[in-house]
């Protein structure tokens, strides 16, 4: 069983020719909904990849929250940790370029309303063993609670740094694994100059965790305080990479859940996440077992 403590949205999604800068307007495309979040993305992964998943997140009591509900129910989500709070659903404002690249700017939302309370429930009853799920869009009070206490039950806790937030560098240090972009770990682990390889196994010996960095096209790795490991991407033409980070952690979650070790948890991740990336919207791109079994 996973648990998963973190946000839902509905994400507002505009195709645009190129993404513009600071002060410009361009042209745009077409538009559409979809429901996204990191939290419920991550929860709707795992779900897909085959595993029992509870999600803990907070909606609000606009007409977006249905939407931004729906296929977390419809596959089987287990909801019963949703609070509904007055005022308005997240929401996420996204642009999507003609290769597949994004933009995302978060409006919280029901999510600002997420706090230690709802952390506790996630957590009762959790046991050794188990797995609890978190990310960066709900408050880190939250957050931080959700860690002590994993840490405090014997709960393996997977920490997504995303959104990158100021505290995230010491909640990282909680978790029992963290995972990473590029981006996100040159923050974590700023200064150094090293090459990624040495510097996450620094990061990993230093703080006792395993942490994975997301490559995109060039896959994943990861770093124990022992060894370090590998895995492909699956090549794709990309079409929207919104939520393929989400598959990743997901899948990853479901995999330690089903007892893989490390590297065949990662490796299958790795190809979720290459398969998230060609259907537009972060929740409708979340391929399903199968198709990332054949995939394999
Ligand atoms: O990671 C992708 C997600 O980020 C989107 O679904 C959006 O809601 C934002 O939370």
């Amino acid at each position: 069983m996973i648990t998963v403590l973190g946000s839902t949205n509905l994400d507002l999604i505009g195709t645009v020719s190129r993404l513009p800068g600071p002060g410009e307007t361009v042209p745009g495309g077409q538009f559409s909904t979809a429901a996204g979040g990191k939290g419920a993305n991550q929860a709707l992964a795992a779900r897909r990849a085959g595993a029992q998943v509870r999600l803990f997140c907070a909606a609000g009591t606009d007409s977006f929250a249905a939407d931004a509900l729906r296929l977390l129910r419809a596959d089987g989500v287990d909801l019963g940790g949703l609070k509904t709070f007055p005022g308005p659903t997240g929401i996420a404002m996204i642009l999507v370029d003609g290769q597949g690249e994004n933009v995302i700017a978060i409006l919280p939302g029901a999510n600002a309303a997420m706090g230690e309370a709802e952390a506790e429930a996630a957590l009762s009853g959790m046991v050794g063993g188990d797995v609890l799920l978190l990310q960066q869009e709900i408050p880190q009070a939250a957050t931080a609670r959700g860690l002590a206490l994993a840490r405090a039950q014997g709960v393996t806790s997977i920490l997504n740094t995303a959104p990158f937030l100021a505290s995230t560098p010491e909640l990282a240090k909680t978790a029992s694994i963290v995972i990473a972009n590029e981006t996100e770990f040159a923050l974590l682990a700023d200064g150094s100059q090293d090459a990624l390889e040495a510097r996450m196994a620094a990061w990993a010996k230093a703080h006792g965790q395993t942490v994975i960095v997301t490559l995109g096209p060039d896959g994943a790795r990861a770093a124990t305080p022992t060894h370090s490991i590998s895995v492909p991407a699956y090549p794709v033409d990309p079409v929207d990479t919104v939520g393929a980070g989400d598959t990743f952690c997901g899948y990853f979650a479901a995999g330690l859940d089903a007892g893989l070790d490390l590297e065949p948890a990662m490796r299958r991740a790795a190809v979720a996440a290459s398969l998230a990336c060609l259907t537009p919207g972060a929740q409708p791109a979340i391929p399903h077992a199968g198709q990332v079994d054949a995939a394999l």
